[in-house]
């Protein structure tokens, strides 16, 4: 699986740590760690650094991407704002895995001024592993796409 990362400068230094990490994955456990930056924590915008990194993920079929600001508001409403990208912000570990579990999210956004480095590593790492349910949630999923296109002025 490749995860792609990216912040603004909030989340700059919890994303560099979250990419490390994901780097010293055992060999049996590695992902394609891919960070979209930022390279320094130079004040930068998060709507363009959020969706880039949903472009990313919305053209690389089963990737993940994991977004950091100050809150993680900014990065989810942004990305959000993609038509084929969800994405949750979660502050612990119950609420990531049932993003994908329940919402199929594919991208998760963190808080780097609420959540410390372990909670931030016990979400993702709940993000990552479990899988989408389907079922029931599946009509509800598509129900969401249908909502961004009608949101769009087009067909729902
Ligand atoms: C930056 O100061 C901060 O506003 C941003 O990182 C984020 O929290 C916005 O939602």
């Amino acid at each position: 699986m490749r995860v792609y990362l990216s912040s603004d400068h909030a989340g700059f230094a919890l994303k560099e740590s979250l990419a490390a990490w994901l780097r010293a994955r055992p060999a049996e456990e590695a992902l394609e760690v891919v960070d979209l930056g930022p390279a320094t924590a130079a004040p930068c915008d998060y709507p363009e650094r959020a969706w880039a990194l949903a472009e990313a993920v919305a053209g690389d079929e089963g990737s993940r991407g994991v977004l950091v600001c100050g809150t993680g508001l900014g990065v989810s409403m942004a990305a959000n704002r993609h038509p084929r990208i969800r994405a949750a912000l979660a502050h612990d570990a119950f609420t990531a895995e049932l993003a994908r579990r329940h919402n199929d999210a594919q991208v998760l956004c963190l808080g780097a001024r609420v959540v410390g480095e372990g909670v931030a590593r016990h979400a993702l790492e709940a993000f990552l592993r479990a899988g989408f349910e389907g079922g029931r949630h599946a009509a509800r999923v598509a129900q969401l796409g249908a909502l961004g296109a009608r949101g769009a002025g087009g067909e729902a």
